[in-house]
This record gives structure tokens, sequence and C-alpha cells, in this order.
């Protein structure tokens, strides 16, 4: 145990509890390993990060899946087998139909390797979309192959969602608290840009916390946001040096900086972009305030780009602007190809199926167009969003776009979409 947190130090902080918790469960070759634990907590407190890394300092058989990356179960099964068998010589591909078919095949593996199998199964909660019974058969994996098996299941889901009617062996639960403001400080410092001293940037964050810590508390988000306002606050230093200390007039220049940045937390754009004119910052400003207060579901948001794309591109540029794989013959990208569309004159209306089609090619993944995402049309036009034109047309119904140009691009970026190689045209 020390040996692992001589391992860690400096590399994970202010979690020594919750990783003592965790290596006497399975840190130990010669004492048995529970059959299942359960590891729960607020986003970005560190779960996947401790248990990859004492997982990968330990040396047991581990398969590491993020349910989150795979389509269904079967998916998960060829992985598992896949992870587990690669360090033996003759490692074929598993393919497994079911339940059985895995625990045949990971008998086998269990077999010819003997360290304990440790099986971790972050974002478990996503198993729930594939079979109801899935998590509940991982959770007695132990039993069922008889196996020395550990099965790790991550969650921000506390474990009593989970509970079905068929039996689900209680798991030991590990709760990660979420980090407190001091915690914060010191992990952030850990992030500190090179060439700083190390006071000068405490100073900096706990003015910057004083901030931002009552509105967020995911790290992931604080560490860029300091990061981001960390080079507006040096600006009265590099101007001259002997500001350092002066930490009124360092506050005095950074809190209405802080306070604009507060307002775009979580979009990752940075009010320096609406800074530049006063006037059109405010306008922009309010067009993204107006285009977050709608919160759209995610594949609305895609459906509201397609109709904007359609009601602002004429029709004849569809097919090369969306039909990329298609048309391998074609050099230029999208974005530097002369589009026909004019900003000024539209927007035009489009059937539904074209704005589908290009909702289609636009989504990364691949996406089911089932009721219940062409019921988000009616929703948007009942916004203000989309209008119907003319005659509501059962057979052909045609709408047009009604938001503008700044709104669509805040929404895009909210998805990380960029609208921009669409409509380049239009910005020029
Ligand atoms: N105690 C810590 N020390 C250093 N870095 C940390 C610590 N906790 C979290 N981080 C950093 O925060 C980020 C998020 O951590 P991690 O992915 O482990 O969170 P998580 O709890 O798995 O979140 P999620 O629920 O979103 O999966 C990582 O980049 C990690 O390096
Ligand atoms: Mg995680």
């Amino acid at each position: 145990m020390d040996n692992y947190l001589e391992h860690v130090d400096g590399k994970i902080i202010c979690r020594k509890k919750v990783i003592a918790q965790l290596y006497s469960l399975i840190g130990y070759f010669d004492e048995p390993i529970p059959h299942s634990i359960f590891i729960y907590g607020h986003v970005a407190t560190g779960k996947s990060l401790i248990v990859q890394n004492m997982l990968s300092y330990l040396k047991h058989n581990v398969a590491f899946i993020n349910c989150i990356e795979h389509v269904n179960a079967k998916h998960i099964f060829d992985y598992i087998l896949a992870d587990l068998s690669s360090n033996l010589a003759d490692s074929t591909n598993h393919k497994c139909d079911s339940f059985a078919d895995f625990i045949i095949n990971f008998r086998e593996i269990a077999a010819r390797d003997t360290r304990p199998i440790v099986i971790v199964l972050d974002k478990c909660d996503k198993l729930r979309n594939f079979a109801i019974s899935l998590l509940p058969a991982f959770s007695k994996l132990r039993e069922l192959s008889g196996v020395n098996v550990c099965v790790i299941f991550i969650s921000d889901i506390v474990w009593e969602k989970f509970r079905v009617k068929i039996g689900v062996y209680e798991p030991i639960k590990i709760h990660f608290p979420q980090y407190t403001r001091n915690e914060f400080t010191e992990i952030l410092l850990k992030y500190m840009p090179p060439g700083y001293e190390d006071t000068f940037y405490r100073n900096y964050l706990n003015l910057y916390l004083s901030v931002f810590f009552r509105f967020c508390r995911d790290l992931n988000e604080l560490r860029y946001m300091a990061k981001v306002n960390f080079s507006k606050y040096i600006e009265p230093v590099e101007a001259n040096q002997s500001n350092s200390d002066n930490t009124p007039l360092l506050w005095r220049h950074i809190s209405p900086i802080f306070k604009e940045n507060l307002e775009v937390i979580y979009l990752r754009i940075s009010s320096d972009n609406f800074t530049k004119q006063d006037q059109l910052s405010k306008e922009i400003e309010s067009t993204t305030r107006l285009a977050l207060s709608f919160e759209l579901p995610y594949y609305a948001k895609y459906m509201l780009i397609a109709s904007y794309l359609a009601s602002y591109i004429s029709a004849k540029e569809d097919k090369y602007l969306f039909m990329k794989q298609k048309l391998k013959r074609r050099k230029t990208a999208p974005g530097k190809r002369k589009t026909l569309m004019n900003v000024h004159c539209g927007p035009y209306n489009f059937p539904v199926s074209r704005m589908i089609a290009i909702f289609c090619a636009i989504l990364a993944e691949k996406v089911d167009i089932n009721a219940n995402l062409l019921a988000q049309i009616p929703s948007m036009c009942q916004l203000g969003l989309l209008s119907v034109v003319g005659n509501y047309n059962l057979n052909e119904p045609k709408f047009k776009c009604c938001v503008s140009y700044d709104f669509i691009l805040v929404i895009a970026k909210t998805v990380g979409f960029n609208i921009r190689n669409y409509l380049s045209d239009l910005m020029s």
C-alpha cells in the first residue's frame, strides 16, 4: 500500500481515503478479491483516473470498458474477451452471441491465465440501455463462471437506481465525495502554467474560486476556466512587474472578466469573443442567453442546425456539401467551395424530407428516425424556431427556419458542430 501511495504521490492528490479503501479490496494478491465493487460520485471526481491508475500498477488481468463507447452487449463481450486474452500467445477473436457464450469463453481464458481478473465497467448506467438483465448478470459473474473475478462498476448515479426485481448481488460501495474548495485549490495548483510562483498562482486561484466555486464543481470545467482567465489576470503584471503583489489592483482588473466568463461557463467559449465592440457584444450576449434559454435536447439542436442549413443553402448545393464520402472525386473541402447561399435572400422554404436528409448527413453517428425525433419539429414550431409555410400539407409540409445566424452559431457551439464550414461564404 505504501509503495502504491508513493507511486501516485503528486499525480493524484486529495484522494488518500478512497485509494486506501479500494486498495484494501483489490490490492493484495494473496487475499480474495470481492465479487463486485460499485464506485460512484459526481463528475470529474477522479473515479476513472484512480481505478485505471491502480489497476495498471497492480498487474491483474484487466479489461476496462467504457460502456458509452459500445453499441450493444455483444460488442461489450467481445471487447472484454479481447482485452483479457491480449497477454495470451494465441489470442483468437472471440465471438459471443449471448451471456452464456461469454461465460464459456471467459472460463477458457481464466484457465490459461491464472492471475486474478478485474473487469471495469465505466459509465455502467449505459448498460441498462442494452438489456435490463446485463448489470445483474455482471454482478453475479463470479458465481456464474466460478472464476476469481471482480467486477468494478463506475457511475455517477447512486446504487439504489440500479436495483431491479431480479436479484442483483449487492456490491461493496465506494463513494467519491465532491472536492472541497481547498482540495480544488490544491488540484488546480497542480495544473499551474510554468514560470509562475506558487504563491502568486495560489492568490489567483483564491480569487478565481471565490467567484466560480459557487456555480461550478466540475473539475474539468474549472480547470479550463482557470486557464482562460489566468491569461487575462496576468496582463497588468506583464505591463509592469511591480504589480504582481498588488492584489487589489489585480482583483479590480479581473473581476469584470470573471463576471463575463461566468456567463459562458460550460460553453467552452470565452467572453473575449464578445468584448470587441460593446454594442455588438451586448447583442450577441443577449442572443447567447436567448439561445441557451431554450435548453433544446441534443438531437433537436441538430435538427435546428439542419433546418438552418436547409433554409440558407440552395438545394442544388446539397449534393456537394453533404455527400462527402460518395463523391470522392471532388477535391475541394465543403468550406472552401463557393456556395450559392445568400443571407440576405432567405430563409427559403424546405420540405421536411430535405431537412431530415441534411440532419442524417451532419450527424456523426447513425440515428434512428423515429416518432420521438419527429415530434421535435412541432415543438420547435411552437417555440417559434421554425414556422410552417403555406397551408399545412400533411404529405409534404414545408418549413422555414426563423432563427438568426448568431443564434444558430451558439446552438452549434453547444453540440460542438462547426457550422461555419458550411456557411463560409456567408461570413465573407
Ligand atoms: N485527485 C485528483 N488529482 C489530480 N487530478 C485529478 C484528480 N481528480 C480528477 N483529476 C483530473 O480530473 C479529470 C477528470 O477525472 P476523471 O476522468 O477520473 O473523473 P471521473 O470521476 O471519472 O468523471 P466522470 O464521471 O465524468 O467519468 C482528469 O483529467 C483527472 O486527471
Ligand atoms: Mg470517468
